[in-house]
Formats: C-alpha cells, structure tokens, sequence
C-alpha cells in the first residue's frame, strides 16, 4: 500500500530521493521533505525505502504497545558492533534486554538518583571552575564541547567510578572523539547500500574498526580496575558485575557487560550534551527567558552553594527551557517502530507484521495541529501545567515510547537542571551576535560552532 504514501517529486531511478539531500543531514532533508508531504511520508535512497511518520495522530497511534514495538533499524542497527545486546541495541527477542533492564533499572530509582546528585555537582564545579577561568581571560567557551565534559564526567563518576579527566584536557578526550567517529560511521552507513560499502567506505570502515577497538580498549580497563579494586559503592557496573536477576538468578556475561559499558557512557552523555547546548543556545538568544529563569534560580536557591537534591526537582521554570529546547531539537531525533502483527496505521496504512517505520520526533515536536501556527517559535510556557494538560497524550516523546523508553530521562534531566540552574545563577550568557543556529548531525543532533561570551550576571532585583 506504499504508493498511497507521498514521496518526494523528482525521484531518480536507482538512487532514489537524493535530490537536494545530503549524507551529513539525514534529519534535516527529512524535516525540509515532512513539511512539504505531510504526516506520512516515504523516500527512497540506494534501493531502501523508508516510511516516515511526522504527524502527531500517527505518531499516538505508533506508541499503542499493544500493536506495535520498538524497530531496531538503520542507524541504532548500525551500532550493533559496537553496542551488540547491549540495552539500546538490542532487539526485543534477545533475552539479554530484559535481563540487562531489570537488573539495571533500580540503578535508575529515586533513591539511586538522589545518590548522584552530589557527584554530578562536583563535576558541574569543574565545569563552573573552567568557565571562571575562561571568563578572566576574556574568552569566549565551546558550549558543546564543554557540555561533552560535563557529561561525559558526570555519566562515567557516577555510573562506573571513572574519571576522564575531561576538564585537565584541552582536547577532548580520545574517547569522544572515536565514539564521535562510531556515531557518524553508523549515520554514514545509511546512505550507501549495503554490497557497495565495503568499496564506498574502505577508509572510513578501516577507521571505524580502529575506534571500536579503542572503544572497547576503554571499557575493558574501566572494568578491570573495578574487579582490581574489589568493587565500587554500587554503581552501575556493580550492578552489572556482580547483581543477579531477582527472579532467575542469572548474571550478565562478561561480553555483555563490555556493551553495556559502551552503551552507557555513550547514550549517558551525547544527548544530554546536545541538549544543554541547544538550552544554552535558546537562553543566551532570549534574554528574557533567560532573565525570568535566573529569578527562579534565586528565589528556589537563593545563595546555597551545592544545591541539594530536592532542589533541582523545584526548578520548573528552567526545567521547561530544558523541555523546550528538547521539542524543538530532540537530540535523539528519530525512533523505530515495527508492527507485531499486521495492523492498519491510524485506520489508513496497512501494515504486514514486522513493517517498520521511523517517527521523526523533530515533526512531531512541530506538527501544528498540535503545537499550534507557531510551533516554530521557542517558548517555554508550552510546558506550563496548564498547557501540558491540555496536549493529547504521546505529543511530547524526546526519550522515545514504551518498554524501550529511555532508561537515562530522569537522570539526564536532572542533571541537565542542576547544571542550568548554576550557570544560570553564576553568568550572563551573551551570543555571538553573528550566530545562527546550525545544526550538526552524527546520529544525534549539537548544535554546531556554538560559543558564548559570559559576562558578569546582571543583578536580578
Ligand atoms: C533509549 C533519548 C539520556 C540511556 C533512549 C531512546 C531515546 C533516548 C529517544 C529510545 C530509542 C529508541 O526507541 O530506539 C535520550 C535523550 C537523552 C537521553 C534525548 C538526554 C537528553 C540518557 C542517559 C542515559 C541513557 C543519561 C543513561 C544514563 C539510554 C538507554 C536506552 C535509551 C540505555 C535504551 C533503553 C532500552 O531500550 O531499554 N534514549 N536519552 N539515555 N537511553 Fe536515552
């Protein structure tokens, strides 16, 4: 039933809906190509065509579990060499998800999170020290780089005890760049065929295959140092290493904890990274939103230098720029979905059991019907109680839907406050004037070439 599904005009025999797109913006084409077509939409590259979902009624209708599940496909299979079973990549029929998920998940509780807190403000002080340092000599700061640290840290001390010394570096550290190196192979990946990539990409796979072995080279020395040191205050990786699952006894295999590492301090931090930055971005170009959230700030704070845990839960106002800023640029900006059984899309589209198609949450975020004839405009206020409210339900899916949600949101968020609410209270954030958002796709989204000047904090009275 494809052809009641719109493609782009122009399509060209063999290589498909290329016109005008490019390898280095997968999302942004597909946004440029979801306006222009609808809610539904399918384009063709290389002999792979992909349905793409960008109208919020069909989105809702893709998060009923019921007929539908997570698809591990295109970039997230991609991944699969390096990440295997582990969490993010593993597909549902493999018994390790549930396994890894019930053993890991009270590593994600209230309790768990209010234990890292004071861990993730000690690494928010490196960064606040950095930023000091910067702001004396007159420099302007790399907002996603320094971002980069900040979770990298953040993820790697309170998931595994490890420190990358991310903030003694001038460059970052080679970990980043290889996975920086994996993410943007695996995008790559998607934009050639299959038999053609071992010609197309020789160098670029010789490449890949070093940064996974420096991947893996990392996490096998983070985990040796661990059973060195007889074990952590149970973290994360004494979860993996050494919890059995309450109900079978059962342990994850040694080879799948080395994913899980991997998966955890990569999805532990990019995305957070990106949506900081894209935070940092939208409060230094809206002086009055930024102006009402250091209000905030104050008021909850006042001059308590480590903030405690209860605190950062008490910041709605700057939790809704961080909400804002993920709706416009949700930096995981796409997820799979795969029928279980064959079904019909929003009472429209069949489909056969295991068709799939990608919800690209960019439209989602953006579709009119829901967000309203500005739903381009950055405003905070959409994510007032009110407002929420007042949405349908599954409008808002930065962290993905059902039993494959994201495991990490209510970390990333609780960090990702913390950290606004001290740079907030401790500078003001100037633009670049000359600056225009640009976006930088590897997977996930960061906005590109981002600096800030920081200038004393105007008094807020
Ligand atoms: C899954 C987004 C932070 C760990 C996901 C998914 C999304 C997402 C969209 C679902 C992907 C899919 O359906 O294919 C984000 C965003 C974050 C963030 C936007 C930050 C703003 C984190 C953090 C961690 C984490 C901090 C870990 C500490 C994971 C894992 C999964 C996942 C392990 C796989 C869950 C499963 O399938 O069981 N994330 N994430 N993420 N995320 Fe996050």
């Amino acid at each position: 039933e494809l052809h009641r599904i719109p493609h782009p005009p122009g399509r060209l025999p063999l290589v498909g809906d290329v016109r005008g797109a490019s390898p280095r913006t997968p999302v942004q084409d597909s946004m440029r190509m979801g306006r222009q077509l609808g809610p539904i939409f399918r384009r063709k590259a290389f002999g792979k065509e992909i349905v793409f979902v960008g109208g919020a009624e069909l989105a809702a209708d893709l998060a009923d579990e019921s007929r539908f599940a997570k698809h591990v496909g295109l970039g997230v299979a991609n991944l699969r060499p390096v990440a295997g079973d582990g969490l993010f990549t593993a597909y549902n029929h493999e018994s390790n998800w549930q396994l890894a998920h019930d053993v890991l998940a009270p590593g994600f509780s209230r309790e768990a999170m209010a234990g890292y807190h004071p861990m993730m403000l000690d690494v928010s002080e490196r960064l606040l020290a950095h930023w000091d340092r910067e702001r004396a000599a007159g420099r302007t700061v790399d907002v996603p780089a320094d971002m980069t640290k900040l979770t990298l840290e953040t993820i790697a001390r309170t998931g595994f005890g490890h420190d990358f010394g991310s903030f003694e570096r001038a460059r970052p550290h080679p970990f980043v760049s290889a996975m920086v190196g994996t993410l943007t192979f695996a995008q790559q990946r998607n934009t050639v065929p299959d038999p053609l990539a071992p010609l197309l990409l020789r160098r670029a796979t010789r490449r890949n295959d070093a940064d996974m072995a420096y991947l893996n080279e990392t996490v096998d020395g983070v985990v040796r140092a661990r059973q060195a040191s007889g074990g952590g205050d149970g973290d994360l990786l004494d979860r993996m290493l050494e919890t059995a699952h309450p109900e079978t006894g059962e342990r994850l295999s040694p080879e799948n904890v080395r994913r899980q590492v991997i998966t955890f301090l990569v999805a532990g931090h990019e995305t957070t990274s990106g949506a900081l930055s894209f935070a940092l971005h939208y409060l230094s170009a809206h002086p009055e939103t930024a102006a009402r959230a250091r209000a905030e700030v104050d008021r909850v704070w006042g001059d308590t230098p480590r903030p405690g845990y209860e605190q950062v839960a008490r910041l709605r106002y700057v939790r809704r720029v961080l909400d804002e800023a993920l709706r416009l640029w949700p930096t995981a900006p796409a997820f799979g979905r795969e029928a279980r059984r064959d079904t019909v899309l929003g009472g429209v589209h069949p489909m056969r059991r295991g068709a799939w198609t990608l919800v690209m949450t960019a439209l989602l975020h953006r579709d009119p019907e829901v967000w309203g004839a500005d739903a381009e405009r950055f405003d905070p206020d959409r994510f007032d109680a009110a407002a929420v409210r007042a949405r349908p339900p599954h409008t808002f899916k930065p962290f993905g839907t059902g039993a494959r949600a994201c495991i990490g949101r209510q970390f990333a968020l609780h960090e990702a406050t913390l950290v606004l609410g001290l740079l907030l209270r401790r500078y003001d954030l100037r633009p670049d004037p000359a600056y225009r958002l640009r976006i930088a796709e590897r997977l996930t989204l960061m906005p590109e070439g981002l600096r800030l000047r920081l200038g004393e904090r105007a008094s807020s009275s």
